[in-house]
């Protein structure tokens, strides 16, 4: 589906119905990560999925793009479809998203799944790494992004073992538009320390970490568990990064509990 958010066209998986549910995907992929769970928890809830702007089949100007407009797009989306208050489950990059969209739209969160994320901001190293990634994007193009994150989105055992997943989520990043890649690079490098964050966050929180994830290790979503009130930390054994694809039935089952638990 599409619609035209903040003057973009946005695309957008509606499926199910029930409690809504906002699935905020990891850079770079799209919505079409989201695949396995939207099937099972479709069944009981209303699953909605954006491509933010840049990524899968949403428009991706060049321009100026920040974490902040992503939160104000998937606003815009809940307004055009209605929904006042969601739960939301932001893996990596649509982790970092969440934190923005709960400082502007706190009240329209009813529950959080961070998965695959962290709290804290670039490190300068980080951020150099960013535009060093963005210079590979716009001189070899996506492909050679692919061949940069598939290791850090996948942990190795799935790398050998799983080359249907490996494809997927190589062919989602060789189709995303550079201006999409850069501007969501330097989006993330200027992200801020939401650590500080961390103990104003009042809505029921499932932390969800791969143990095999390199990028943002089990011990960041320790500290995120142990600073937002009454948050639990669930460990995906054998996942990486990308647990919700490497680890499909246990990602999903810990967030089906956990909306049970909200219901
Ligand atoms: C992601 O999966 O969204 C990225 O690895 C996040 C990041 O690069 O910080």
């Amino acid at each position: 589906m599409r619609a035209t958010i903040n003057g973009i066209n946005l695309a957008y998986t509606d499926q199910g119905r029930g409690m809504p549910v906002v699935l905020l995907h990891a850079f770079p992929q799209s919505r079409a990560m989201w695949a396995p769970q939207v099937d099972a928890l479709s069944k009981t809830h209303r699953i909605i999925a954006p491509d933010f702007r840049g990524f899968g089949e949403s428009d991706a100007p060049l321009q100026h793009y920040t974490l902040d407009q992503f939160a104000d797009d998937v606003a815009g989306l809940l307004d055009h479809l209605a929904i006042k208050q969601a739960v939301f489950v932001g893996l990596s990059m649509g982790g970092y998203t969440a934190f923005a969209f709960y400082r502007k739209y706190r009240d329209r969160v009813k529950g959080f799944v961070l998965a695959d994320t962290r709290a804290q901001a670039d490190t300068e190293e980080g951020r150099a790494g960013r535009f060093a990634m963005a210079q590979t994007a716009q001189t070899k193009g996506a492909g050679a992004v692919a061949d940069i994150m598939l290791p850090k989105l996948l942990s190795p055992v799935a790398l050998q073992t799983k080359p249907e997943l490996v494809q997927r989520v190589r062919a989602t990043i060789e189709q995303t538009q550079v201006s999409g890649i850069a501007g969501a690079l330097m989006a993330m490098a200027e992200r801020p320390d939401s650590v500080p964050l961390l103990s104003q966050i009042a809505c029921p929180t499932l932390v969800i970490t791969g143990e095999l994830d390199g990028p943002t290790p089990p011990a960041d979503g320790q500290l995120m568990a142990e600073r937002i009130s009454g948050a639990r930390l669930e460990i995906i054994s054998q996942a990486g990064h990308l647990s919700n694809l490497e680890q499909p039935d246990a990602f999903t089952g810990a967030v089906r509990s956990f909306l049970n638990s909200l219901a």
